[in-house]
């Protein structure tokens, strides 16, 4: 890999080691999250996920964004279901933002429904992200909580047959992008910003829901 997709990679490589090792990650990897903070954990994505996809919906129009925001890809209706199966019937009223996801999620509104660059890290660092280590962690936390489909829908892609067929066609797409120099910078520095928003998301939750299960696996 030369193109754009390949100095994306290398440009948030840092940022990567650094979400994916928070301890609430390692945690969750571990298996000795609370399963409430797995479910606390499914709220934040809703949240930032409905952020997201409203800005998908936008650019759908958009000539430079449009290939990106395949519907496909939708989480929304999974994270709905998963949250259900979670909480139960007054799940919405349980979906709390901690404070990073209110950061993360007011960056993206500001953002992301009118500048194709800004949309591209943001959705770059998420649905590629579920795509990759996403599968792991869903394999994971499954195990852990002993979850079938309900509770972890999110981590499947039913209308992807070929999670690692869609990541090549995904950095082709980004290797075509047809942005200004300026704006491929700005990318990639959103995209530095966006992982770091995960990450301070990863921090609160581990501070709200402090280690306290015996591993199971
Ligand atoms: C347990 C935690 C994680 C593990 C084990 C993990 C593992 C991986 C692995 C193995 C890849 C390479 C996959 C490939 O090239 O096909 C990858 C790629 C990626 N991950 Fe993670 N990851 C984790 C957490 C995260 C998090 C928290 C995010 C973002 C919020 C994220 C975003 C990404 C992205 C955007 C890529 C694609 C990089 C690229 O090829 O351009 N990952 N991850």
């Amino acid at each position: 890999m030369t193109g754009f997709a390949a100095r994306l990679r290398k440009a948030t490589m840092s940022e990567h080691r650094d979400a994916e090792t928070r301890g609430f990650i390692t945690r969750l990897m571990g298996g000795t999250v609370p399963r409430d903070g797995f479910a606390a954990l499914t709220a934040q994505y809703l949240i930032i996920y409905r952020e997201l996809e409203a800005a998908a919906a936008v650019m759908r129009d958009n000539p430079v964004a449009a290939d990106f925001a395949d519907p496909v890809l939708s989480r929304v209706a999974a994270l709905e279901s998963d949250l259900a199966h979670l909480y139960g019937p007054d799940w919405a009223a349980r979906v709390e933002p901690v404070a990073a996801t209110e950061r993360y999620a007011a960056r993206v509104r500001e953002f992301c429904r009118t500048s194709p660059a800004h949309f591209v890290a943001h959705h770059y660092v998420r649905y590629l992200g579920d795509l990759s280590g996403g599968q792991l962690v869903g394999r994971k936390v499954a195990a852990t909580y002993r979850l079938d489909l309900p509770g972890t829908a999110f981590y499947r892609f039913d209308q992807i047959n070929d999670p690692k067929a869609y990541k090549t066609v995904y950095r082709a797409r980004l290797d075509a992008l047809d942005l200004p120099p300026a704006d491929l910078d700005t990318l990639v520095d959103e995209s530095q910003r966006a992982f770091t928003l995960n990450s301070a998301v990863f921090q609160d939750l581990g501070t709200a829901y402090p280690e306290d299960l015996v591993p199971v696996a």
